[in-house]
């Protein structure tokens, strides 16, 4: 099994470029399909999650071509098949993005229920209630949802919460609706914009992404088109942690500021330097950082995907923080890992009180999940000795070359696959 070996202590130093935005690349791949001719993606992240939806997406019928690691052309001429297999939705919960994309271009679409989480319960009736209201018929059978519609129609949807991946399902399916559905609400998040963005350049019309209020005119078809991914705002955020946690100075870039404002604030109250450029982002963690309070909430609030990175940050600074998950409601697991570093944390709910100490001292530990797995590694960076993080299957998910940027900024890590691996790391870095 692959893990993860390094050998904390080392600052952070240099820059690091950012890769495509992998959440919104699962939208936009999935709604790729929705049009007869050529689409090309660029500034697709190589990151497990995406490689599996384009299998899935080959799976169904549809031309793959992969011009290069970040770039593919997909043509959905030739789909046989409205029905995904169980065997992707059980590696990719995004898999769901093919309801609202199939619905929307052949009306009907049937796509196994994704699998619980381990961040806790991700239920999905805020997507069937959307495709509902557009007219479509709505049936569980056997672990699929199977969604189909005579005709799709436009409607009016209020969200009971801001969901991404409801708002993006329902945006698909009713650009391919009659008429203007509006849907209130609406999650807010880059990538929504980004899905937005693109169903549009493919002659979709919608308007207002990035406010809780999108009208979508429903057209009869869509087109070819070639789209950029924005760059990772969590990718970006995770290297942001990483050189405060370690007391360096790294320059983030290919990113977009604006995106990353929620958590430059957080490390400027904690007192490191934040300087945004253009499209770059230098972050300068000082010796002496400080306790902040954080609460996770749809964007433009703090995100979730970046609340394990900002606890082990927190866990470094002086003074007692306190972290509010209000969106997964088992989001946490990963502190008992952290213990293992000498953290001071405390679970009571969706709170963790995080009394800061010295220092962490290197431990064996394991990737609860994608995120947690980052934030372990970037702790493991700021320990004392060597520390091996397994289960990195979760971190490769959605982290393009994740030690090989580490390892450029100056951090002394290695993937490694077996324990001999591991004995020549250490016998090397001494
Ligand atoms: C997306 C992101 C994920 C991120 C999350 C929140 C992708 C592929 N994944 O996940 O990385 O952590 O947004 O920013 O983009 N909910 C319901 N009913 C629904 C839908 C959601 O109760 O029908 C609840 C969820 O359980 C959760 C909250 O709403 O508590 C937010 O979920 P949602 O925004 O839908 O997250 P995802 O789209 O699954």
């Amino acid at each position: 099994m692959e893990q993860y070996i390094m050998k904390g202590g080392n600052p952070l130093v240099g820059e690091v470029v950012i890769s495509g935005a992998k959440n919104a690349a699962l939208g936009i791949l999935a709604a790729s399909i929705m049009t007869d001719e050529d689409v090309i993606i660029d500034n697709l992240p190589d990151v497990s999650d995406i490689n599996v939806l384009l299998e899935a997406i080959a799976e169904i019928g549809a031309k793959v071509e992969r011009m290069d690691r970040h770039t593919v052309k997909i043509n959905g001429s030739n789909i046989h098949n409205i029905s995904v297999d169980d065997e992707y939705i059980r590696k990719i919960r995004a898999s769901y993005y093919f309801l609202g994309s199939l619905l929307g271009k052949y009306k009907s679409a049937q796509v196994p229920l994704p699998g619980g989480c381990n961040i806790g319960s991700r239920p999905i009736d805020q997507h069937l209630k959307g495709f509902m209201a557009l007219g479509a018929d709505v049936k569980i059978e056997k672990g699929a949802v199977i969604v189909h519609a005579i005709d799709l129609v436009a409607s009016h949807i209020y969200l009971d919460l801001v969901s991404v991946g409801a708002t993006i399902n329902i945006m698909m399916a009713a650009s391919m609706a009659e008429g203007q559905t509006i849907i209130e609400n609406a999650a807010k998040e880059p990538h929504i914009v980004d899905v937005a963005n693109f169903l549009n350049s493919m002659g979709a019309n919608i308007k207002g992404a990035g406010t809780d209020i999108i009208r979508i005119k429903g057209v009869k078809s869509l087109h070819g088109t070639q789209y950029s991914i924005i760059p990772d705002q969590i990718e970006a955020g995770t290297f942001m942690c990483a050189a405060a946690i370690t007391r360096g100075d790294v320059i983030v870039r290919n990113v977009i500021p604006k995106h990353l404002e929620a958590i430059s604030a957080k490390l400027s109250e904690m007192g490191c330097e934040v300087i945004e450029f253009d499209d770059a982002v230098r972050v300068v963690g000082k010796p002496l950082q400080r306790h902040t309070n954080v609460k996770t909430l749809p964007y433009p609030g703090f995100p979730t995907d970046m609340q394990p990175q900002m606890v082990v940050t927190l866990a470094l600074a002086s003074g007692t923080s306190m972290v509010t998950e209000s969106i997964f409601e088992n989001r946490f697991k990963y502190v008992d890992e952290l213990a293992r570093m000498g953290s001071k944390i405390q679970v009571e709910g969706s709170v963790a009180v995080i009394d800061g100490v010295n220092k962490f001292t290197g431990a064996k530990v394991k990737a609860p999940d994608l995120r947690a797995g980052a934030a372990l590694v970037i702790a493991g960076l700021a320990a004392d000795g060597y520390t091996t993080v397994d289960d990195i299957e979760y971190i490769q998910r959605g982290y393009e070359k994740f030690e090989e940027k580490l390892h450029a900024l100056g951090a002394v890590i290695e993937r490694v696959d077996t324990d001999k691996e591991a004995a020549k790391f250490r016998f090397r870095v001494g």
